[in-house]
């Protein structure tokens, strides 16, 4: 069953804050979200498997930990996924990046796939599947179907801020899948907007309008 876990760190909560003031700059707001990514990869990857190893110290043969299983595939979802990428490697630099393009037909109003650009063997890859807002879901779980098509069967979904109907729509779409926040947020507004939220995430991260 599909687990829905906001990450309450204090840190977290304290750079959230800032990046959703409405006077954060270009430059401070791609800084936070890159820090805040880094900051949720070290969460999320707190259940990855571990398995014993021997190594030699300088002084002593000894049993040590290092990680085990499957290797690790970052995924944004273009475009403000992208903002997170770096945060999450300066944690774990070895892992691959895919990229997912995404928009929204005008006529259905549902996300179309424009771009799938991901790691030969990403079914055998634990994946971070990240974009800084949750809103609809219809992204997420159209990113989600995009990956098990591949093969993909180890996807964790890591975003900032989470809209209620967001979370439900992709629970309700991929119940194995886990679902990570830094907020949960009150509500979508009739724009698509998350309330309180923090705006447009792309655009703030790249100074777009
Ligand atoms: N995407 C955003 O960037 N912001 C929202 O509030 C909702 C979707």
């Amino acid at each position: 069953m599909s687990k829905f876990t906001v990450v309450e760190h204090p840190l977290i909560q304290h750079k959230l804050s800032i990046l959703r003031r409405k006077e954060a700059s270009t430059k401070e707001f791609r800084e936070l979200v890159d820090e805040i990514g880094m900051l949720m990869a070290y969460e999320v990857s707190r259940e990855l498997p571990l398995e014993d190893v021997t190594i030699e110290t300088p002084v002593a043969q000894m049993t040590a930990k290092q990680l085990a299983g499957k290797k690790l595939a970052v995924v944004p979802i273009l475009r403000a996924g992208i903002g997170m990428v770096d945060g999450i490697l300066k944690l774990i630099p070895a892992a691959r990046v895919g990229h997912i393009g995404m928009y929204r037909d005008e006529e259905t109003m549902k996300p179309v796939e424009y771009m799938v650009k991901l790691p030969t063997d990403i079914a055998d890859r634990q994946i971070f599947l990240v974009d800084p807002m949750l809103a609809t879901g219809g992204s997420a779980a159209l990113a989600v179907d995009v990956l098990k098509k591949r093969g993909a069967s180890n996807i964790k979904f890591v975003c900032l801020v989470a809209a209620p109907e967001g979370v439900k729509a992709l629970q309700e779409a991929h119940p194995d899948l886990d679902i990570y926040a830094a907020s949960l947020d009150d509500h979508l507004n009739e724009q698509g907007y998350i309330v309180p939220g923090l705006g447009d995430a792309g655009d703030r991260l790249f100074g777009t309008k």
